[in-house]
C-alpha cells in the first residue's frame, strides 16, 4: 500500500467533517414496527427477526445449546446453531455450506443473488476475491487512521458536552466507523448521512421488506456507479489527504486470474466494504459504552487501569458481539444428527457461540481482564473479518477518547437495540455531570 497520510497527521478537517447529521431514518424512533407472527417455541419455531430475541437473545441461546441443533420453518426453513463447536464446524466446512446467500429473508427472492465478494465468495475464487483487499487493513495502515479517528471521536464530543446528555448511539457511535470508511473508500465524509441511511434500509428494514432492501441495495450501487466514473474521468471527490489508492480505485484495478473484476463485483465489494465497516463497529461501540455505562465498577477499573484495554476490548466483543451471519446448505448433509437439506439455510450465531459456558467459564459476564478468551466474533475459517484490526482500533479510539472526556455518566431512559442480523443500541440516552 502507498503512503497514505493519515498517519502524517494532516486529513480531514475536523470540524467541517463530523457536524451531527440527522438521519431521516434510523434518527427517529428507529424502524417502524413490523408483525411477525409470536414464536411458540424456539426450538422448532426460531425468528432472529423478532422483539425478543431483539430485547434478550442470550436466555434463548442459553435454552437452544441443551437440545439439538434449533430448526424453523420460517425463512423457507432454516437452522440455527448455538453451541461453539457446531459453529465453528459450519464455517469451516466450505464443501458442505455456500457463503452465496449471508442474510436470511422470508423469501428467497433473488436467483441468483447479488454478490458481495469475498462475502458471498466460496473456493476457489473466494481467496483472489479477499486478497484485494488486504493491505488496507493490516495493523501498520491501520495504525495510520488512529489519529484521524481520535479527531472524529473529539469533534462528535464537542458537539454534545455541553448539554450534559446525549445519544450515545445516534450522536457519538454511529459517526465513527461511517467517517473512516468513507475516507478509506474515496468518497467525501459529507456523505455520511446516505451511508448511513442506506444500511439501515438493507440490514434492517429491508430483512423483512424486499421492495425498501432492493431500494438501498440500488441507491447505493448507483452512487459508487457515479465514483468509479469520475475516476475513469480521472477526477474524484475523495478527501486530498486520503489513501492513494483509495478502495475504489484498487478494486477497480483488480482481477482474477488476469481478467479485471466486472462491475458487478466490484460494485458488490464497494457496498459490502460499507455495509460490513459501518454498522457492526457502530454496533459494538454503542453496546460497550451501554455496558460501561451501566457497570460502574468496569469503567472505574478501566479508567484506572488502562492497561486492561486490550483484554477489556476482547472480552466486550465477545459478550455483545454484533453479528450473526448464515450459509446456505449446498448439498444434503447431517450434523449432531439433524437432516440438513439442500437449499435449506443455516443461521450462524457467533453471538451465541461467544456465551457458550464449554468454552467460556462464566460466559454470561463480562470479565476485564479474561486471559482465554478465543472468542469468533470476527468469525472463523477463511471469511474471517477482513476488518478487525481496523474495528479493534475503532472501538478502541472510541472508548478511550470518551473516558477520558466523560468518565462518569449513567445510562439514562430507554435503550433500543436494531432489528436484523447485526446486533447493537440504536437508541442510547445518557446523562453525565
Ligand atoms: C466490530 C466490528 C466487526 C465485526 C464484529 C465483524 C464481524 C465479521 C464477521 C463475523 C465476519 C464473517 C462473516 C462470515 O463468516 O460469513 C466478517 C467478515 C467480513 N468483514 Fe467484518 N466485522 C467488523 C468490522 C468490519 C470492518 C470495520 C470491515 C471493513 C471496513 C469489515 C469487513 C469485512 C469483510 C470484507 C468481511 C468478509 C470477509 C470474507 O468473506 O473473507 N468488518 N466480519
Amino acid at each position: 500500500m502507498s503512503d497514505s497520510k493519515p498517519g502524517s497527521g494532516a486529513g480531514p478537517r475536523p470540524d467541517a467533517d463530523v457536524a451531527v447529521q440527522t438521519c431521516p431514518v434510523s434518527g427517529e424512533g428507529g424502524p417502524p414496527p413490523v408483525e411477525r407472527p409470536t414464536v411458540t417455541d424456539w426450538r422448532t419455531d426460531w425468528d432472529h427477526l423478532g422483539p425478543r430475541w431483539r430485547d434478550d437473545p442470550f436466555p434463548i441461546w442459553d435454552k437452544l445449546r441443551e437440545g439439538p441443533i434449533a430448526r424453523t420453518e420460517r425463512f423457507e426453513g432454516a437452522w440455527l446453531p448455538t453451541r461453539y463447536e457446531d459453529v465453528k464446524a459450519i464455517a469451516y466446512d466450505t464443501d458442505n455450506f455456500t457463503s452465496r446467500r449471508v442474510v436470511l429473508r422470508h423469501r428467497k427472492f433473488e436467483d441468483p443473488p447479488l454478490p458481495a465478494p469475498p462475502l458471498t465468495s466460496d473456493p476457489p475464487d473466494h481467496k483472489e476475491h479477499k486478497r484485494v483487499l488486504l493491505p488496507f487493513f493490516t495493523p501498520e495502515e491501520v495504525g495510520k487512521l488512529e489519529p484521524l479517528a481520535r479527531r472524529i471521536c473529539n469533534a462528535l464530543i464537542d458537539g454534545f458536552i455541553a448539554d450534559h446528555r446525549c445519544d450515545a448511539a445516534q450522536q457519538y457511535a454511529r459517526h465513527i466507523p461511517v467517517r473512516i470508511i468513507a475516507y478509506m473508500l474515496g468518497v467525501p465524509i459529507r456523505d455520511s448521512h446516505l451511508f448511513i441511511r442506506w444500511i439501515h434500509e438493507i440490514l434492517e428494514i429491508g430483512n423483512v421488506d424486499d421492495e425498501i432492501n432492493r431500494n438501498g441495495i440500488k441507491a447505493m450501487r448507483d452512487y459508487f456507479r457515479h465514483h468509479i466514473a469520475l475516476r475513469k474521468e480521472g477526477r474524484t471527490e475523495a478527501d486530498p489527504d486520503g489513501p492513494e489508492p483509495d478502495l475504489i480505485r484498487a478494486m477497480m484495478d483488480g482481477s482474477l486470474n488476469g481478467v479485471p473484476f466486472e462491475e458487478n463485483h466490484v460494485l458488490g465489494t464497494l457496498n459490502l466494504l460499507m455495509v460490513a465497516g459501518i454498522d457492526t463497529t457502530w454496533s459494538a461501540i454503542g453496546a460497550s459504552i451501554l455496558h460501561l455505562g451501566r457497570h460502574p465498577d468496569d469503567r472505574r477499573r478501566l479508567i484506572e487501569q488502562p492497561e486492561l484495554m486490550p483484554t477489556a476490548i476482547e472480552e466486550l466483543l465477545r459478550a455483545y458481539s454484533p453479528v450473526t451471519m448464515a450459509r446456505e446448505v449446498r448439498k444434503d448433509v447431517e450434523l449432531r444428527g439433524c437432516p440438513m437439506k439442500k437449499g435449506e439455510m443455516v443461521l450462524l450465531s457467533f453471538p451465541a457461540a461467544n456465551r457458550d459456558p464449554a468454552v467460556f467459564p462464566d460466559a454470561d459476564k463480562v470479565v476485564l481482564d479474561r486471559r482465554e478468551n478465543r472468542h469468533v466474533a470476527f468469525g472463523l475459517g477463511i471469511h474471517r473479518c477482513v476488518g478487525s484490526n481496523l474495528a479493534r482500533m475503532e472501538l478502541r479510539v472510541a472508548i478511550e477518547e470518551w473516558l477520558k472526556r466523560i468518565p462518569d455518566y449513567r445510562v439514562d431512559g430507554e435503550v433500543r437495540w436494531s432489528d436484523g442480523s447485526v446486533r447493537g443500541p440504536r437508541i442510547l440516552p445518557v446523562a453525565f455531570a
